[in-house]
């Protein structure tokens, strides 16, 4: 039979993405192929303010829109695509607004369905392009702007959430103590290459919610960003350098101590022995490798799309997209609304 072609339309934060996958409806859990990732990043205007800007990232949509989508088509080789998917939710309103209104103009324009979709979902999704079917599985999302703890039964289906930050996102987290530390935004990657150099053990920062009383698969990060800062500044009143690679090394250490611990403990808790890591935090070398060390250890497949599919990109939506298709869903109406809020 023929492949069905969906196209992924992006646009929750600062990313620009349109990714066109295909898939063959007569082995709907069959392998979806990739033909088209084009993605612009309005990143590096938002530098200067240390972190993404909404008013920005709106008028960088804008203009990005179009351009990417085309760059798509012309990758893939196609006039146009025979599904649309698009991220309703969660995200920044405004720039939600802008993927959502050209997925419905081109929706109309060439007469073909639409399907509105989670971002969320998408991260989880995204895997299948290059590790196959998913089996049930928790995923663990770590970004600048979302740290959610998922159980997913079947991607064609609602996905549950166990937990999520009460606070800062985990990425979040990362760029305000880079900040703080005098390094650039966003701060993930300099933390990274800086804490290669320290030692994780060396300074003892909080595990945020992780007593007897605190929520099971919720996260806190604001008071580990506070005991960096007071650690600092102590530093700094006792006129000592700050020992730079060590609070790098040693802050890492505990938001992966707390993520990956509370991501093994709920496959424990369902006895699901696969864990999905999606997001751009999930770029961490130490994320990644406690994650490898404790899956290892209980005998958890790990799987961990490569980093151009962690962070936000249009493939996720259009692989997410195929698999709603394939479960049978409905399209949307053209006048589906956006949910900056959206819940999984
Ligand atoms: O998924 P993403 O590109 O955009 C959204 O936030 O949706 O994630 C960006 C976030 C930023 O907060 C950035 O600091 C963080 O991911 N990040 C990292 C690393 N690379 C990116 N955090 C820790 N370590 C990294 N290597
Ligand atoms: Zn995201």
């Amino acid at each position: 039979s023929e492949p069905l072609i969906v196209m992924g339309i992006e646009s929750s934060c600062d990313e620009t993405g349109v990714g066109i996958v295909a898939w063959d409806p007569a082995a709907p859990d069959g392998p979806v192929r990739l033909l088209a990732d084009e993605v612009a990043s309005s990143v590096a205007e938002h530098a200067r303010y240390g972190g993404v800007v909404p008013e920005v990232a709106s008028r960088a949509h804008l203009e990005a829109m179009v351009p990417t989508m085309r760059r798509a088509l012309a990758a893939a080789g196609i006039e146009k695509p025979d599904a649309i998917a698009v991220t309703i939710g969660p995200g920044l309103a405004g720039a939600l607004l802008v993927g959502v209104a050209a997925a419905k103009a081109y929706a109309l324009a060439w007469d073909v369905p639409l399907y509105a979709v989670n971002h969320l979902g998408g991260h989880v999704a995204v895997d299948t392009l290059e590790h196959g079917p998913m089996p049930p599985c928790i995923a663990l999302l770590v970004s600048g702007g979302h740290t959610h703890l998922l159980r997913v039964s079947d991607l064609g289906e609602p996905i549950e959430e166990l937990g999520t930050t009460v606070d800062d996102a985990a990425g979040e987290a990362f760029d305000k103590v880079a900040r703080l530390l005098g390094l650039g935004y966003p701060g993930g990657p300099a933390i990274d290459r800086l804490a290669d150099g320290g030692d994780l053990a060396a300074i003892a920062f909080p595990r945020g919610m992780t007593g007897p009383r605190d929520a099971r698969y919720d996260f806190s990060f604001s008071g580990l960003k506070t005991a960096v800062a007071r650690y600092v500044e102590g530093c700094e009143r006792r006129g000592e350098p700050v020992p730079m690679a060590d609070v790098a090394a040693s802050f890492q250490e505990a938001v992966a101590d707390v993520l990956t611990m509370k991501a093994i403990r709920a496959c424990r808790d369902f006895d699901v022995s696969t864990l999905v890591l999606g997001g751009g935090a999930t770029a961490n070398s130490r994320i990644r490798s406690l994650a490898q060390e404790r899956c290892d250890a209980e005998g958890i497949t790990l799987r961990v799309p490569k980093p151009r599919l962690c962070t936000d990109n249009g493939v996720m939506i259009a692989t997410l997209g195929a698999h709603v298709i394939a479960g049978g869903a409905p399209p949307s109406p053209l006048t589906v609304a956006t949910d900056p809020g959206m819940s999984v």
